[in-house]
């Protein structure tokens, strides 16, 4: 959870940096690790005046981040995860301790990783959800706005397992997506044939660069094992796939890149991105897609929050504020819930 006021709070209030961590602790239930250690950093001043000393938001995650970073090659990664990855086990005290130690005592190294890097993730198994409105009966060209790494746009090599109320195996490569429906969701048959991938984002990432890579790891929660197969799986996919990457506004970049496109139809999808774009921006894209719409079949699928507290929303339509509601699905594609 972004802290909202991190810019302009006073870092040298300590009360204040604690509630600020208790509060980001409070959007951590899936991860009892990080609850330990925000309950722990809440109540050390050592601690809180290090995260008080991190400017991006959201400090704590570029923290955690920065940790997880840090430890990869070393023994400590083994022995503070593997005992806490299960819900039943909590952290101790003992694993507290190790994190304080190593925050403290490298505390410059994870503050300079903390000011160079961002919290950016690309979530793999978003593309189980976005999965049955992508269509299958010509190829078509995929344009992903907000693309992170542009893991997504090689949905058409991955498999998917569907359970529940409908069910359905597509592919067979790795990653396998599992995503549980709920409803009436028509499911493909088969996957789509992509004639050409295109990403746009204000700040790609080159998953194939193994700096890049390792913090994309970094930043899944330790307890998230299956996620972090997932993504290792899809940047291997992405290595022998041609994803082309352009840097840059959608509201800017999406008209140029339509009109670049060979003839065919297109389909744009952004997935928990454009939630962070002003409303000039929103508008830049309707109007990028309407104009795409008049010179080719365009079909848009957008899954992004719309309500707070509420699980995120997909919808088919050229504008997505007033496009019909298709379905809600768990931010992480774990499942798909039909909106009739
Ligand atoms: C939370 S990440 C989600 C990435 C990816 N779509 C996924 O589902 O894993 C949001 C991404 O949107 C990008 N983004 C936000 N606003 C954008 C804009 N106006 N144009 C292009 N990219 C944007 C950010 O840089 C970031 O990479």
């Amino acid at each position: 959870m972004a802290l909202i006021n991190w810019s302009s709070a006073d870092r040298t209030d300590l009360a204040r940096i604690a509630a600020e961590v208790l509060s980001w602790e409070r959007s951590v239930p899936d991860s009892p690790l990080y609850s330990a250690f925000a309950l722990g950093i809440a109540e050390d001043p050592d601690l809180l005046r290090l995260v008080a000393r991190i400017d991006n938001v959201p400090p704590m995650n570029l923290l955690l981040g920065a940790v997880k970073l840090t430890l990869s090659s070393a023994d400590a990664l083994a022995a503070w995860y593997p005992h806490l990855t299960s819900q039943a086990r909590p952290a101790g005290d003992a694993a507290f301790a190790a994190f304080r130690d190593h925050v403290l005592s490298r505390a410059d190294e994870l503050l300079a990783i903390a000011a160079t890097h961002r919290t950016q993730t690309n979530e793999t198994a978003r593309a189980a959800v976005l999965l049955p409105w992508i269509p299958t009966e010509v190829p078509v060209h995929a344009i992903d706005l907000g693309a992170s790494a542009g893991l997504n746009l090689c949905l058409d090599r991955f498999s998917y397992a569907y359970t529940g109320d409908r069910a359905a195996r597509l592919g067979r490569g790795e990653p396998r997506l599992d995503c549980e429906v709920h409803g009436d969701i028509a499911l493909p048959t088969r996957l789509p044939e992509l004639a050409s991938r295109t990403g746009i984002d204000l700040s790609p990432i080159d998953a194939t660069d193994p700096d890049a890579a390792a913090w994309l790891e970094a930043l899944v929660w330790p307890e998230h094992q299956d996620r972090l197969e997932r993504l290792r799986a899809a940047i291997e996919v992405r290595r022998s796939v041609d994803v082309r990457m352009v840097a840059g506004d959608a509201a800017t970049a999406l008209a140029d890149v339509v009109a670049a496109l060979p003839p065919g139809a297109v389909v744009i999808w952004h997935t928990i991105a454009l939630y962070q774009a002003p409303p000039p921006v929103l508008a830049d894209i309707d109007a990028a897609v309407a104009a795409a719409a008049r010179t080719r079949e365009v079909v848009r699928i957008g899954f992004e929050p719309v309500t707070a507290g509420q699980d995120p929303e997909i919808r088919v339509g050229p504008v997505f504020a007033d496009a019909p509601v298709v379905a809600r699905a768990h931010p992480h594609g774990r499942w798909l819930q039909s909106a009739a």
